[in-house]
């Protein structure tokens, strides 16, 4: 075949490829929006190679599946209940701070372990507090305090103000920065979240209370979890089966909080 037998070839080859990947594109469009998840619908407009690979990369994945069909705000829900599943850190009674909640997943899950909508009248009826930056949907059940900076002293002082006695027993971050793209400073931010939440724990969480955070491995994660390893008993890194191989992300779970401080100590 000539020169320019191969070229007309090449160009009408690629022509086909990004006409499939248009009607490829158009496809998960509609399914998105059938699926109610519109946000993702309009980032499928873009059509970038990269956005077309999350998307059909999003439409496969089974927890995205299990999420609609369980009703959950997003696939998170599924980190959370493994973690819950192998460790039991929520329970009927206890009162969780939910840091970085939006769209609210976390939040789902921990309303029905702790009972907080006393949807069970035999157990301990729980509280949950959901914090973000971002405007989170109410949720029978659940406070939230939106939009808020939980690094903000304000947010703290709120936080106290709402929760039973001042304190949670269980404090939940889930929290993420913006991500940059640049995975060092990514990564420092992340821990600089986590770092922040820590120096508030002492009044704001009870003494033998639990801290699960979520971190991106990198140069800082030695650091947080030598501290974690100073002021709790236990420090166990996780990685969820709804984690994606491919990312960084990791969780770490520390239980009996050994600090507190304050007048509402206990
Ligand atoms: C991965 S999402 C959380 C998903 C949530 N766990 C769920 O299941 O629905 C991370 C969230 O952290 C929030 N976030 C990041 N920095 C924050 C901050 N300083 N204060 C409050 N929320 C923050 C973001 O706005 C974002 O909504």
């Amino acid at each position: 075949m000539g020169g320019c037998g191969r070229e007309a070839n090449s160009r009408r080859g690629s022509e086909e490829r990004r006409a499939g990947r248009e009607r490829c594109c158009r496809l998960a469009c509609a399914s998105l929006q059938r699926h109610g998840l519109h946000t993702a619908a309009r980032h499928c407009k873009a059509r970038t190679g990269a956005e077309h690979l999350w998307l059909t990369r999003h439409l496969k994945d089974p927890f995205v599946k299990a999420a609609k069909v369980e009703s959950y705000r997003c696939r998170s829900a599924f980190k959370l209940l493994e973690v819950d599943r192998r460790h039991r850190i929520l329970r009927p009674g206890l009162r969780v701070l939910d840091c970085g909640a939006a769209p609210g997943a976390w939040s789902q899950v921990a309303v029905q372990r702790v009972n907080a909508a006393g949807t069970d009248p035999s157990s301990p009826v729980g509280f949950v507090l959901g914090v973000d930056l971002l405007h989170i949907a109410p949720l029978g059940g659940a406070t939230f305090v939106c939009p808020a900076d939980v690094t903000d002293p304000r947010t703290l002082q709120r936080i106290q103000e709402l929760l039973p006695g001042g304190r949670a027993d269980v404090v939940l971050s889930d929290m993420a920065p913006n991500a940059t793209g640049i995975r060092g400073l990514d990564h420092d931010r992340l821990i600089g979240l986590c770092w922040s939440l820590l120096d508030m724990a002492p009044d704001l969480l009870c003494p033998g209370g639990t801290f699960l955070c979520k971190t991106w491995a990198g140069s800082q994660s030695h650091r947080l979890q030598k501290r974690l390893m100073e002021e709790f008993q236990s420090v166990r890194t996780l990685k969820p089966e709804a984690s994606r191989k491919e990312s960084s992300e990791v969780y770490l779970l520390a239980t009996q909080y050994r600090r507190a401080r304050g007048p509402r100590g206990a």
